[in-house]
């Protein structure tokens, strides 16, 4: 009798050592899993976080904007200065914008000029390029709106950076 006793006692023991291993195997399965969930928020978060940080880069600020001083590669001009948020640069791979005609002056900067609704001073295609650049009022691209593209680019770009840009601009051609 005693020794049964004793054998349903190790047996109560063994189960109560079996449920403390379980609780504890349980919670710590639950510790992990709930871990990686808030580390999953934190991704997220830091997802959501981005994406403001991109929306709020879109806006072109005229205090953001670095002088270019035309030493700079034009890759390196062309988004320092905003250009890529609101255009399409063929050749610039992160210029998607679509506030802003896709600059293929090559081809559209003779039509401008031959566009009988031009109003601008250029004879030239050259000087078309950098009339839309220093004073984009003068003629707005048909489908698109004044006052979008910033007013006051002549501060934010040498004359050499201007050349620069207007140079790699009329070489683009529309491909179609
Ligand atoms: C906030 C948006 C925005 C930014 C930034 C911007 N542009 Fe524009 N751009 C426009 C819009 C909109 C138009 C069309 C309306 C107009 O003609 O002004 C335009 C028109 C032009 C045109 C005339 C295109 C054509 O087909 O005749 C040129 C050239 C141009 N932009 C060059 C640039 C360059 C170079 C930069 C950077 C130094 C720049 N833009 C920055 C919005 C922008």
């Amino acid at each position: 009798m005693a020794a049964n006793k004793k054998q349903s006692q190790l047996d109560k023991e063994t189960l109560i050592i079996i449920v403390v291993l379980c609780v504890a195997f349980f919670w710590t399965v639950n510790r992990i899993l709930s871990s990686d969930d808030s580390k999953q928020e934190v991704v997220d978060k830091s997802n959501v976080e981005t994406s403001e940080n991109a929306t709020k880069k879109k806006k072109v600020n005229k205090a953001n904007i670095p002088l270019a001083t035309g030493k700079e590669p034009i890759d390196k001009i062309f988004i320092q200065s905003g250009c890529a948020v609101c255009h399409i640069i063929p050749g610039i791979l992160v210029a998607k914008g679509r506030e802003g005609p896709k600059l293929e002056l090559g081809t559209n900067a003779p039509k401008r000029l031959a566009d009988p609704n031009y109003r601008g001073t250029a004879q030239t295609e050259w000087e078309y390029v950098q009339e839309s650049i220093l004073n984009p009022g003068v003629y707005i691209v048909e489908g698109y709106r004044d006052r979008v593209m910033p007013r006051w680019y002549g501060q934010k770009l040498s004359a050499r950076a201007l050349d620069k840009i207007i140079k790699y601009l009329l070489k683009i051609e529309e491909v179609s």
